[in-house]
This record gives C-alpha cells, sequence and structure tokens, in this order.
C-alpha cells in the first residue's frame, strides 16, 4: 500500500545553453530522491522542465536566425536526451511555453489580481536583460571605465525608462514571510541559506514587477494583454503545472501532489524560491512547499563552473568515460548536499576505483566466483541446525544490514546523500572484511565445514542482494545487473525498501551467474581530457 506522495522539482532550466554538470547535477539528486523514495513506498511527482520565456531567449533566437518558438522547439531533445542518458526518471517535463502553462500563469495571475494584490506602476531604475530583474541604482555596482554594472553577472545594466509594468505586493509579504520562517525551521535549508534569506527579509521587500511590456516573448496577463508575465512571475508556476494545476484532464492531481515536499535548487537562485515563491503561494491562499534546498556549486580549480567561463563539461564527456552510475553515485556521494564541492578528474577516478571497483564490484566478483566455485552457482542452502547456537551468534552482516533502513532512510529524508552512500558502502566493506574474517578458501577443503562455508556464503550473498537495493537509487543499472545475476527480479519493481531488506529473502537454490566485472578498475592516464 502507499505511503502517500512525495513530491519534489529541480529547476526549470533556461534554454539558452544545454544542460551541463551543474544543470544534471540538481536533476540527478532529485532522481535519487525519486528513486529511493518510489522504493520507499510513496507516489513520486518529480517535475523539471524549461524556462523558455523573456527577453534573453528571444535574443538567442534572434542571434541564430530563428523564432523564440523554434528556438526553444530545438532545445528540447539536447535536455530530454541529456535526462535520458543520466537514467532521469521525472514524471513531468514542463516547458514554459505549453498552452498548459499559459493556463497556469493566467489562472494564477487572475486570481491574485482579483485578491487585489495587483497594481499598475512605473518603475524607475536600471534593468539587467541577463538576471532579467530591475536594480535600484543604489544596488548597482561600477565596473573599470566607471559605468554601472549588474551586482550579480557584472554585466552592464540598461536605464528602465519609467515604462508601465504590474507590480505584486511583495512589500506587505515581510512581516508573514519572517513569521513563517519562523514557525517553520525547515523551509530554508541548509542553515547557512536560511540565515542569508532571513536577514536579506529583514532589510525589507519592495513591491514586485512582474510584467514586461517592451517584448512579447512570455504569456499575456489575462487581465492586461499588453503585458507578458516577467520570467519568474511565470517560471515558478511550472511547479503546479507538472502536478496538473487547473488541467480538467489531471482531476484530482494537483490536490494530492501539493504542497510539495522539496523544492532543490542551487544556491543562486534561493531568493527566488525562498521570498517571491512563498509570498506568491500565500497570496493565493495555497499552502507552502516543506522544504527548498538551496545545494553548493560544483566548482572546478575552486571556481564554479559554468558555460559562460567555458569551464561547463557536458554530462556526456563524463559518462563516456566512467559510465552512467559512477557519473551519478560520484557526485551524490562525494558532493555534500549543500556545500560547494570541488570537482576533479582525479577525484572521480579515486571514488571510482576505492567504491565502485575495490569495495563494491570486487565485492561482488569474489562472492559470485566463489559460488560458482564450492556451490556449482547456486545459492548455498544454509542448514536448518547451522546458525543457531555460538556460532550462529555470529553474523555481523545480519547484525549490520538489520540497522541499515532505519539511518539509511533517515538520511534519505533529510537528502544528505554522502551519509545514505556511506552506509551502504560500510556494508559491503564489512562483507569484505567478513571473507578475510572467515576464509571461505580455507572451509571449503575442509568436508567438515561444508555446513559452515554454506552459512558465510549465504550471508555473503544476502548482504551483496541488500547492497544491491540500497544503491539502487545512485547507480540503477548496476542494482539492476546485480539483481540479475542473483536470479532476481526487477530492482526498481520494489515499493518496500524496509521489508525487501529484511534478513534472509534470498532463495536457496537460485542461480547466481558471474559476467563481466560491475566496475573495472580504471587507471587516470587513461583519461586524455581535463575537468576544465
Ligand atoms: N530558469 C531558472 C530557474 C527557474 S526555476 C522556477 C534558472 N535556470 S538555470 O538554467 O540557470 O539553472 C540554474 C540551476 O542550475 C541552479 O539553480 C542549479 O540548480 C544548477 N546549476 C547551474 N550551475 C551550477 C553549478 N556550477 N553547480 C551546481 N549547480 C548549478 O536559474
Amino acid at each position: 500500500m502507499s505511503k502517500g506522495t512525495y513530491s519534489f522539482t529541480t529547476p526549470i532550466y533556461y534554454v539558452n545553453a544545454a544542460p551541463h554538470l551543474g544543470t544534471a547535477y540538481t536533476t540527478i539528486a532529485a532522481d535519487t530522491v525519486a528513486r529511493y523514495q518510489r522504493m520507499n513506498g510513496y507516489d513520486v511527482a518529480f517535475v523539471t522542465g524549461m524556462d523558455e520565456h523573456g527577453q534573453k531567449v528571444a535574443d538567442v533566437a534572434a542571434e541564430h536566425g530563428m523564432t523564440p518558438q523554434a528556438w526553444c522547439d530545438s532545445m528540447e531533445p539536447a535536455f530530454r536526451e541529456a535526462w535520458d542518458m543520466l537514467d532521469i526518471t521525472y514524471t513531468d517535463f514542463v516547458r514554459t511555453s505549453e498552452d498548459r502553462q499559459a493556463r497556469t500563469v493566467r489562472t494564477f495571475w487572475q486570481d491574485l489580481y482579483d485578491k487585489g494584490f495587483c497594481y499598475k506602476g512605473s518603475y524607475e531604475g536600471w534593468y539587467c536583460v541577463h538576471e532579467e530583474t530591475y536594480y535600484a541604482e543604489s544596488d548597482l555596482e561600477k565596473n573599470e571605465e566607471g559605468a554601472y554594472v549588474c551586482p550579480d553577472c557584472k554585466r552592464p545594466v540598461q536605464q528602465a525608462g519609467g515604462e508601465e509594468n504590474w507590480f505584486f505586493k511583495l512589500s506587505e509579504f515581510q512581516r508573514p514571510l519572517l513569521d513563517f520562517y519562523e514557525e517553520h525551521p525547515d523551509f530554508i535549508r541548509p542553515e547557512t541559506r536560511r540565515n542569508e534569506i532571513v536577514a536579506f527579509v529583514k532589510g525589507g521587500l519592495k513591491d514586485l514587477s512582474i510584467s514586461r511590456s517592451t517584448f512579447d516573448w512570455g504569456v499575456p496577463l489575462p487581465f492586461d494583454k499588453g503585458h507578458v508575465a516577467y520570467v519568474w512571475a511565470d517560471a515558478l508556476l511550472a511547479y503546479l503545472t507538472g502536478i496538473g494545476y487547473a488541467d480538467p484532464d489531471r482531476p484530482g492531481e494537483f490536490d494530492a501532489n501539493w504542497p510539495m515536499q522539496y523544492h532543490f535548487v542551487g544556491k543562486d537562485i534561493t531568493r527566488f524560491h525562498c521570498v517571491i515563491w512563498p509570498a506568491m503561494l500565500m497570496a493565493a491562499g495555497l499552502p507552502i512547499t516543506h522544504t527548498v534546498f538551496g545545494h553548493g556549486f560544483l566548482l572546478t580549480k575552486g571556481e564554479k563552473m559554468s558555460k559562460s567561463k567555458g569551464n561547463a563539461l557536458r554530462p556526456a564527456d563524463l559518462v563516456g568515460v566512467f559510465g552512467v552510475d559512477a557519473y551519478r553515485y560520484y557526485f551524490m556521494s562525494d558532493v555534500q548536499f549543500g556545500h560547494d564541492g570541488s570537482i576533479s578528474l582525479e577525484r572521480m577516478v579515486q571514488v571510482y576505483n576505492a567504491d565502485l571497483a575495490n569495495t563494491w564490484g570486487n565485492l561482488f566478483s569474489r562472492v559470485t566466483n566463489m559460488t560458482k566455485k564450492y556451490f556449482d552457482a547456486h545459492v548455498p542452502e544454509v542448514a536448518p541446525s547451522f546458525g543457531e547456537g555460538e556460532r550462529g551468534a555470529e553474523n555481523p552482516l545480519r547484525e549490520m544490514s538489520a540497522g541499515l533502513y532505519a539511518a539509511y532512510d533517515e538520511a534519505m529524508a533529510r537528502v544528505d546523500f554522502t551519509a545514505a552512500a556511506r552506509e551502504v558502502m560500510a556494508l559491503a566493506e564489512r562483507a569484505n572484511r567478513y571473507i578475510e574474517e572467515t576464509e571461505p578458501f580455507r572451509l571449503a577443503k575442509d568436508p567438515e565445514r561444508a555446513d559452515e562455508l554454506a552459512f558465510v556464503m549465504y550471508n555473503l550473498l544476502e548482504a551483496i542482494r541488500i547492497c544491491a537495493l540500497y544503491l539502487a537509487p545512485f547507480a540503477p543499472n548496476t542494482s539492476a545487473e546485480v539483481f540479475r545475476r542473483l536470479g532476481l527480479g526487477d530492482v526498481t519493481e520494489v515499493v518496500d525498501i524496509e521489508a525487501a531488506t529484511a534478513w534472509g529473502q534470498l532463495p536457496a537454490g537460485g542461480p547466481v551467474s558471474v559476467g563481466d566485472p560491475l566496475f573495472p578498475r580504471l587507471d587516470t592516464d587513461a583519461i586524455d581530457f581535463d575537468m576544465e
């Protein structure tokens, strides 16, 4: 029986560039949650998509001699293919140029307009096209030539000459937001992000311009068709579209999935998600997402990876060398979610060799090879008398497995992927040590100890089955392969991982196949590109 819904999102990504390691990072994190919570009995809604409107995209399209729509259409395959390559199991992919998104935008903003939260005014100030944001003169910085530049992206800003815009009364939400943060300490995580946001809101909030009339690549506001919705007043609403908001074809879905559990975002966009978004939801009278998790940046040589700096590697480059599972495992286990993380090829090879080749892959080969040799490639039957009494008490793998669900589940619930991965790897490491301690190769030489050998080998195979289950959210293809080689069913169909990892379910007598190494060792010298 389902435990209920578990809903979350990645940002919907801008279409001016193809997916890179940074956008893939957030998406893989969300997918790790999706895969785990499905195995944990939840109905998962996992929304991602493309953020297509705004002047920036219109400009890029024009540079390519295309209409904005044609340009966005041409980018969709790049995103879909990247996510397919990384085995991302999103449940909806929202494009903001879709009709259903326009309906969401119209419905939502008409509601806020009717409730009196919108007014027409004019803005005297400065505008940055890249950030699609207005700035007061006091917020700006100056470049070396003394010209005003955007405080966020450092690009030159343009003077906004009093154009008429629609505004959302964000300033009214200062107190309600501060109260909300106080009452919901988990709304912004990690703690450092929370402190930044609280300080920002305490500094006062200005009303937010939610429309543009100088270009038309956007959703026209229902109450003033000469204006299109500002990109963020549009994009955030894609989260609602992705679970069927105002969609007559998806009855009941929105109510079942809202509020969501998480929005996973990079720390660059926590303000939009932790200030503007909850204020919009409060105005609409909708409940607010449980947690906005603002993760850190991936850094190479101490610098943020980004397309504009030219240091953005394509996911496919790394998948080509390491494979999808190792790629996913590295980013999830080695970059602590919530902190900035320096990534390098050397480190990736190190983690690959230590955890995947030497610990997990090696355990699997040793145990399956021994099973082939000593038990004709079948899961041994443990003699009923064995495992009781003194010798039976010594089953460290069983003991360790017993506490695993609680620790792993707790880590996954707070999206500490590093801790969750460490829990499983500890069992694999313990199993390798168990081989050294029990010395099955010695037991095999002594016919009087055949029962003991069967017991030891069964324990090892069972520990492998359990590791495969817990590693499935990180390295889904390998776990599926391990299940195949143990003669078990489809690992992704497990819907109660707690029950599935209870000890002793590997059926005796089942076939075990050996096959190629799961993770052949890698040599850094054999890799001929750098991560810059
Ligand atoms: N379109 C907006 C989001 C709208 S959500 C309603 C946007 N798009 S983006 O394409 O610029 O994507 C930004 C996101 O990409 C970040 O929030 C983060 O999730 C991810 N990353 C981009 N570069 C990154 C790193 N170098 N490191 C980690 N993640 C980064 O902002």
